[in-house]
C-alpha cells in the first residue's frame, strides 16, 4: 500500500496516519486542501518526498473544490491553495517544488476549460507520485553498490516507504541491498523527539525481516568509535547547491563522528530534494516545532511543568563531512557544486531510467 494516494472512487486524498504507528494502522481521508495542509503540518504524513506528493494531490483537490466559474478565477484560487500548502512545513524543498510544478501545469495556456485544468492537475500529481516510487527504486539499487555483505549500517529518522510514496531513500538502499541477498544489520537511531526511528523505521524493518537493533540516539557515537558501524545512511529534506545537507535534527552530529572515525557518510537524496537556488546550507529554513514534542514523549510529560524547551526539527551538515550523495542518477562525489547541477539537469531531462526489473519485480 502506498503512503499517500488519490482515491479515484471518492475523489479524495488518502494517507497512512503515521502518528498512530506502530500501535494502530489507520488510513486518513481528506476532501479539502486545508485538511491536507494540516495533515502535513501535524505529521500524519511526513518525509520530504511524501509531503511533496501529498501537496501535489492537495492542489488537485483545491482545483476540484473551487467554485470558480472561469479559468482566471480558478488559477487565482490555486495561488491561494499553493500559499497554504507551502506554509505547512518549511524545510523540505519537495513540498514547494511539487506545488510550483502544479502551478506551472495550471498555467498551461492550452487548457481550454475548468474540467481540463482539474484533470491536468490530477494527472500531474499522479505522475509525481508514480515517479517517486520508480526513482526511489533506481536510487536504492544505485546506493546498494556502496553496501557490502555483512555491513552494519547506522540509520537516522525514517526514510523508508513511509517517508516517500513507496520504497524509500536511505532505507530504500538498505531494502535493495537486502533484496540482493546481502546480509546487513541496521542500528536504528530512535530519533527523539518524535521517535521516527523507533516507531516507523523499526516497524518497516521488522515487516521486511531485516536484522536491526534499536539504539538511543546518544549511543551512536559509541558504536562508531568502537568499530561497530561500516557506513552511515541518511535522507535529506533539502540539499543546497554546494552539497550541504539539511536533514532530521541529529544528522550533523552523526556526520562529524563518522568522519572522525573514518566511516563513510552518505545522504540518499532524490534530485527533487536538491535546491540549486540555495548556494549553501545556511540559507535553508529550519523548521522549529512546538516545545511540547521535547517536553513530552508520545503525549506523556517527561519534564517538570512550566519549563521551556527548544525544538529545531532539522540541522545542516556541511558538505565537507559528506562522502558522497546517492541520487537516482548515481552516486555524486565532490566537487558537489558542479556534479549536483549536472545530476539535477540530467534528471529533469528524464535521463534517469525507471527500474524495469529488480529482484523484487521478478
Ligand atoms: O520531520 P520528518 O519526519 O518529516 O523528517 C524526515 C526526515 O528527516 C527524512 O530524513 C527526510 O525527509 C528524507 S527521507 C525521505
Amino acid at each position: 500500500m502506498r503512503t499517500v494516494f488519490w482515491d479515484y472512487d471518492n475523489n479524495t486524498v488518502k494517507m497512512i496516519d503515521q502518528r498512530q504507528l506502530p500501535f494502530e494502522f489507520v488510513v486518513a481521508e481528506f476532501d479539502d486542501y486545508h485538511d491536507v495542509a494540516r495533515s502535513i503540518r501535524e505529521m500524519y504524513v511526513r518525509g520530504a518526498p511524501a509531503i511533496g506528493a501529498t501537496a501535489a494531490f492537495g492542489m488537485a483537490l483545491a482545483a476540484r473544490k473551487s467554485r470558480a466559474k472561469d479559468l482566471k478565477t480558478l488559477r487565482s484560487d490555486l495561488e491561494g491553495a499553493a500559499e497554504t500548502l507551502n506554509a505547512a512545513r518549511p524545510t523540505a524543498v519537495n513540498l514547494s517544488w511539487a506545488v510550483a510544478s502544479q502551478i506551472d501545469v495550471a498555467g498551461d495556456e492550452s487548457l481550454k476549460n475548468i474540467g481540463e485544468l482539474r484533470q491536468a492537475l490530477l494527472t500531474s500529481a499522479q505522475r509525481i507520485a508514480d515517479d517517486d516510487v520508480e526513482l526511489n527504486r533506481q536510487m536504492g539499487f544505485n546506493g546498494a553498490e556502496l553496501v557490502s555483505d555483512g555491513d552494519t549500517i547506522l540509520h537516522h529518522c525514517n526514510t523508508g516507504a513511509l517517508a516517500t510514496v513507496d520504497w524509500g531513500t536511505a532505507l530504500g538502499v538498505i531494502f535493495a541491498a537486502h533484496e540482493q541477498g546481502k546480509k546487513v544489520h541496521v542500528l536504528v537511531d530512535e530519533t527523539r523527539p518524535r521517535l521516527q526511528g523507533s516507531r516507523l523505521t523499526a516497524w518497516e524493518l521488522k515487516n521486511r525481516g531485516i536484522s536491526f537493533d534499536l539504539i538511543a540516539d546518544n549511543a551512536a557515537g559509541h558504536f562508531m568509535r568502537t568499530g561497530q558501524v561500516d557506513i552511515v545512511l541518511v535522507g535529506s529534506d533539502r540539499t543546497a547547491a554546494n552539497g550541504d545537507v539539511a536533514n532530521k535534527i541529529g544528522t550533523y552530529k552523526l556526520a562529524v563522528v563518522a568522519k572522525e572515525n573514518g566511516i563513510p557518510f552518505y545522504p540518499v537524496v532524490p534530485t527533487s530534494t536538491i535546491d540549486l537556488a540555495l548556494a549553501n546550507g545556511d540559507l535553508i529554513p529550519i523548521e522549529e516545532r512546538t516545545p511540547d514534542e521535547v517536553l513530552k514523549a508520545i503525549d506523556r510529560p517527561i519534564a517538570p511543568d512550566g519549563i521551556t524547551a527548544r525544538n529545531p526539527a532539522f540541522d545542516v551538515t556541511p558538505h565537507r563531512f559528506v562522502t558522497g550523495i546517492v541520487t537516482e542518477m548515481g552516486v555524486v562525489y565532490p566537487p558537489y557544486g558542479k556534479h549536483l547541477r549536472k545530476a539535477v539537469e540530467a534528471s529533469r531531462r528524464g535521463e534517469w531510467r525507471p527500474m524495469s526489473k529488480s529482484p523484487s519485480n521478478d
